[in-house]
């Protein structure tokens, strides 16, 4: 056996009492798939008194997380504090300068400092792994940056966040109050430290980001991810989803269009009868289309302490073996430079809930802001008497542009009829 792999591990909470865990059990199997033992040496987090579920009594406590990147006896850095700014990116920079590869599961961390990260990590010459940043358990960095590699990505997209997915499905399946669903979500280790970065589609715009990164060699761009969460969503658009052959997701889409490279996320209504309209729960997934493979399906669990440790689990085993590569596949000068497509641009189908008074002439009015923005009716359902009473209205259009839905609704908007601002969900025909 090579000498062995010492860990130094910032933050213990879901994913790093997780990674502990898994290192507990799985040791041996790691050490014989790596050739080394693999142990964790130092360890930090806020409160030292926390009680984590796992003995640390053989480990080093450090005060300061960034002092793991200075100490001696740390060969690897594993951060798992979470968020964008310091001491989780003052960690993995100093690592990379003191040449200790850093392992993460930091995707606001590489969403927002990507790029500078990665010229460092290749300025030192020492790896950066990222794997459990990205839908938990599933593999898709690996799959992008190797399994792919033969290929030009077209199109990528997925359901890359848990928490959402759980609540969405939970919903659906309960009738429970969204409130409620998170709070649970929360309990089982799911939610990030502040879950408004979840139901905001922010975390998945986070992992979008990275992806794209990877899958069309252009570098992380935030800024270019158009965001839209889950917080406005009813269990009404959930039921009238139901009725008309979708299910509500909450989707991370990214494609070449003639304008350039889309990126977007946002509730979506996805055909019943699609693969993705099946992943349910805590369950994320990413379909690939690649110009030789085709398309590519992989699920698999994408929060919670377990998956996440596995695919952090993954990169330790990685750099034991002394795998190096790109970090988003391609090196940092050779990432393409590819314009962001306006959102105006987009073009589908959309569902638009109202809510309006019973009066006569309230579908004329409607009907007539589509029919001015040049947006077809597809269906329209209106359930219910209720003379002078606000009811719900939901209409389907046929294909249009984006520009054109947003005029059309702020002329509904305006009308004295319309109640609430409407909710509008995109269409995938995916
Ligand atoms: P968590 O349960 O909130 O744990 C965070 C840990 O970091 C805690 O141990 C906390 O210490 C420590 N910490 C936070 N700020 C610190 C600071 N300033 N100094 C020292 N220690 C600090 O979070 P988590 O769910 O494990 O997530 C960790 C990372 O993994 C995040 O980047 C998250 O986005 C990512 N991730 C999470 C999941 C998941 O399913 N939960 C999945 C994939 C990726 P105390 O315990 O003492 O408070
Ligand atoms: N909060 C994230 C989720 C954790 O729910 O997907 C996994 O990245």
């Amino acid at each position: 056996l090579s000498a062995a792999l010492r860990l130094g591990v910032a933050g213990l909470g879901t994913v790093g009492g997780g990674l502990l865990k898994l290192l507990a059990e799985q040791g041996k199997a790691l050490t014989g798939r790596s050739g080394r033992k693999i142990s964790v040496v130092a360890v930090a987090a806020r409160d030292r008194k926390k009680d984590r579920g796992v003995d640390l009594s053989k480990v080093r406590w450090v005060d300061d997380p960034v002092a793991l990147a200075r100490d001696p006896e740390v060969d690897v850095v594993v951060e798992l504090m979470g968020g964008s700014e310091d001491p989780a990116k003052a960690l993995v920079e100093a690592a990379l300068a003191a040449r200790k590869p850093v392992v993460t599961a930091n995707k606001a961390l590489i969403a927002h400092h990507g790029v500078a990260i990665a010229k460092l990590s290749e300025r030192h010459g020492t790896p950066l792994h990222f794997e459990a940043s990205v839908a938990g358990g599933i593999p898709i960095i690996k799959a992008l940056r190797e399994g792919f590699a033969g290929n030009r990505v077209d199109s990528l997209y997925g359901i890359l966040n848990g928490t959402c997915n759980y609540i969405l499905t939970t919903m659906r399946e309960t009738g429970r109050d969204f409130a409620d669903v998170l709070a649970e979500a929360q309990k089982l280790g799911y939610a990030e430290a502040d879950p408004g970065f979840d139901i905001d589609g922010i975390d998945t715009a986070h992992k979008l980001a990275i992806l794209a990164s990877v899958a069309f060699g252009v570098p992380v761009n935030i800024g270019a991810v158009h965001v839209d969460g889950i917080r406005n969503l009813s269990l009404d658009d959930i039921r009238f989803a139901d009725e008309l052959g979708y299910r509500i997701k909450l989707l991370a889409i990214a494609r070449r269009t003639p304008h350039g490279l889309e990126q977007r996320v946002h509730p979506c209504m996805v055909p019943n009868n699609t693969p993705i309209a099946h992943v349910n729960g805590v369950f994320n997934a990413v379909v690939v289309e690649g110009s030789s493979v085709g398309r590519v399906m992989l699920e698999g669990r994408g929060a919670g302490a377990g998956p996440t440790a596995s695919a952090v689990a993954a990169d330790i085993v990685d750099i034991a073996r002394g795998v190096s590569l790109p970090v988003f596949g391609v090196p940092t000068a050779n990432l393409a430079r590819l314009p962001a497509a306006p959102t105006r641009r987009h073009q589908g189908a959309y569902y638009i809930r109202l809510v309006v008074l019973d009066r006569p002439g309230v579908l004329a009015d409607i009907a007539a802001a589509l029919r001015d923005a040049k947006v077809s009716i597809e269906s329209v359902i209106q359930r219910g008497r209720a003379p002078e009473e606000p009811v719900p209205l939901v209409l389907i259009t046929h294909d249009t542009e984006e520009a054109r839905m947003t005029r059309a609704l702020e002329r509904m908007v305006k009308l004295d009829t319309v109640t609430r601002p409407p909710t509008l969900i995109p269409i995938e025909q995916l």
